[in-house]
């Protein structure tokens, strides 16, 4: 049941919302000590945050409404108390975006900095299982102490409410096959021209990336007869270019039966030089890496996985398989259906990247400007790109570079 809000509680929500509108910060500030940088005001036709409203008041900069000194430490006070980087209003949009769409470049960097910094604190918290778990475990050690309060003893999950919640959880994934990875390897796909698709009419892959995918190979072989891998065959875009560059081996690491299917047609499994892996990389690469494979470019484009599978990938294992000069490029497209996000993941990856020992050279490549709201996009779920430019990622090891 969703909580009561009083009527004392929107008020406040009010004048916090208003307070950040007019950057009025001595008023704010006193506000923030009794309510909260997230309150919205359920009464209002468009459900707007206090960080919304600081930001759409400052104006159109291309109107030469520049955010001044005020605007901007009210965004700063927000985000100090909390304020959630992505929060959506009933538009759609975070405060990030009404940054970007009234070109207040100032704020928006402010947004994109405190979207990294949210992103690499939730990330840490996991990484430490510092989540239900260990608090359960605290809490149970409390209890121990506390036994003539059984009152305060927390309420153990039963095993229906586990069962439930489950359920719910497969039944998005069965709705959207894209969500797991071990659901989408088990969906039909479909090969259309121009296209795949998953089980959900996710388009796995497109072939306006070719010249993406072409520039990639290229980056990461700057010569021939060099040692290449490739993780997700997809369309065999990537797959082709890297032999174009005539590698003395390319390893092709796939893991959906249709698409094997589909190497195996191809005669991928008999072309000279070339090795392909049927598996997850998860376990492919451990085998390769126990045979002592040592490679001088290695790829990454897989589908139904999430950031964390990709720093796994580069933190576990290129750093495990690349020569000491060799390259790794990866496909950089998570958040691509909103600015804020690309550019936030952008940043965390390269941040992550070198936290595992890489330098980082990025490539701006335009995407056709006849990409968005074209028929592409029909009979797919969504278009996954909405945004202007490809970011192009080549990683070196932080000595070779
Ligand atoms: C986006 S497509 C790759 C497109 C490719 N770059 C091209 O040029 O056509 C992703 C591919 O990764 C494969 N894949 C997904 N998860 C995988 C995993 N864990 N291990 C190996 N391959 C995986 C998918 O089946 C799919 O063929």
């Amino acid at each position: 049941m969703a909580d009561q809000v009083s009527e004392e509680d929107i008020l406040l929500a009010k004048r916090i919302i208003s307070a950040a509108e007019r950057h009025d910060l001595p008023a704010l500030k006193v506000l923030l000590k009794e309510g909260s940088a997230n309150g919205q005001d359920p009464t209002a036709s468009t459900a707007t945050s206090p960080l919304h409203a600081a930001i759409l008041s400052c104006g159109d900069a291309k109107h030469g409404k520049e955010a001044d000194e005020n605007a901007v430490a009210t965004v700063e006070l927000l985000l100090q108390n909390g304020a959630i980087w992505n929060d959506l209003n009933k538009e759609d949009e975070t405060p990030g975006c009404i940054a970007l769409r009234l070109g207040q470049k100032k704020i928006y960097d402010l947004m994109v900095e405190a979207g990294v910094r949210a992103e690499l604190l939730f990330s840490k918290i996991a990484a430490l299982g510092l989540g239900d778990d260990a608090e359960e475990e605290e809490e149970e050690a409390d209890d121990e102490t506390r036994e003539e309060q059984p009152a305060a003893k927390k309420q153990k999950v039963s095993e229906e409410q586990v069962k439930a919640i489950q359920e719910v959880v497969e039944e998005q994934v069965l709705d959207d096959v894209s969500l797991d990875n071990r659901a989408y390897l088990k969906s039909q796909l479909r090969y259309k021209p121009g296209i795949l698709l998953d089980e959900s009419d996710n388009a796995v892959m497109m072939d306006w990336e070719t010249q993406i995918m072409q520039r990639h190979a290229e980056t990461l072989t700057p010569k021939k007869g060099l040692r290449t891998m490739n993780v997700g065959h997809g369309m065999g875009i990537v797959d082709t270019a890297f032999l174009t560059h005539d590698p003395a081996m390319h390893h092709i690491v796939e893991a959906h039966p249709q698409v094997q299917e589909k190497l195996r047609r191809e005669g991928w499994y008999d072309k000279p030089n070339v090795t392909v892996h049927e598996g997850r990389w998860q376990e492919v690469l451990p085998k390769l890496f126990e045979e002592g494979v040592v490679l001088d470019a290695i790829y990454y484009d897989t589908f139904a996985e999430d950031y964390a599978a990709l720093k796994e990938f580069f933190s576990e294992y290129v750093i495990q398989l690349l020569d000491p000069n060799g390259k790794f490029g990866w496909y950089n497209g998570l958040g691509a259906d909103r600015q804020i996000c690309y550019d936030v993941y952008t940043k965390v990856a390269e941040m992550d990247l070198y936290e595992a020992g890489f330098d980082t050279a990025w490539e701006d490549i335009n995407v056709p400007s006849d990409l968005h709201g074209s028929s592409k996009w029909e009979g797919t779920r969504r278009p996954y790109w909405t945004i202007d430019v490809y970011r192009l990622p080549v990683n070196t090891f932080v000595s070779s570079s």
